[in-house]
């Protein structure tokens, strides 16, 4: 199974404000460009997200933007999927390469790991296959970080790269 990371963050490295504001982004459909967003989309076979992410989702107030593909939102603090959701969502827990293994044997190929903090521990797992990183030209100077520590560095390979009118950047690697 592979497990790629498709994100965007601003040139200092925050993948949302402190308080999970989103507002430095482009507008969505400001412009026509995707960034291959839904041409990665059409390789998934499931998401995997940090309940944070989720919670953010949910607060846009929009139509579920994931059809009925799975989704799988981590959580360790007892979170329920609140009424309504469609039946593809559901919470996993525990150690991550359980998690991965349990994916695995129910047959998905391609999992797309969303969140900060999810993709920080997917890494220090060695569990993280592809990163798809959209670079916005924006500075905001603090927030919740996409990176963090690791007990040992990570080598990437980069496999392709795109830059956009708008200024936006995408550097594509693979950790093996
Ligand atoms: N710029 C972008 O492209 C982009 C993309 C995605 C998200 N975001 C933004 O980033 C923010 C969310 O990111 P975040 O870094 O705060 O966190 P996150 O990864 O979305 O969520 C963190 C939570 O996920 C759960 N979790 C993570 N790893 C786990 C594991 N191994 N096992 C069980 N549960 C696990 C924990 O939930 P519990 O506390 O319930 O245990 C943890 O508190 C939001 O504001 C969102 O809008 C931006």
């Amino acid at each position: 199974m592979k497990a790629s990371v498709y994100i965007a963050f601003s040139l200092d490295g925050f993948i949302a404000r402190k308080n999970g504001d989103l507002d430095w982004l482009p507008e969505p459909g400001s412009t026509n460009e995707d960034y291959g967003y839904h041409a990665f989309m059409e390789t998934v076979d499931a998401l995997v997200m940090g309940r944070n992410t989720f919670e953010k989702v949910l607060s846009f107030g929009v139509p579920w933007p994931y059809g009925d593909k799975p989704v799988f939102v981590l959580s360790n603090s007892g979170f329920n999927i609140p009424e309504g959701m469609p039946p593809s969502v559901s919470v996993l827990s525990g150690d991550l390469s359980e998690i991965v293994a349990a994916l695995l044997q129910r047959g998905y190929e391609h999992i797309y790991l969303d969140g900060g903090v999810t993709v920080q521990n997917f890494l220090r797992a060695g569990l993280v296959d592809r990163l798809i990183l959209t670079i916005v030209p924006v500075l905001i100077g603090d927030g919740k970080r996409l990176f963090g520590s690791l007990a040992e560095d990570i080598p990437l390979t980069l496999i392709d790269q795109h830059t956009w009118p708008s200024g936006m950047t995408q550097l594509i690697y693979d950790l093996k």
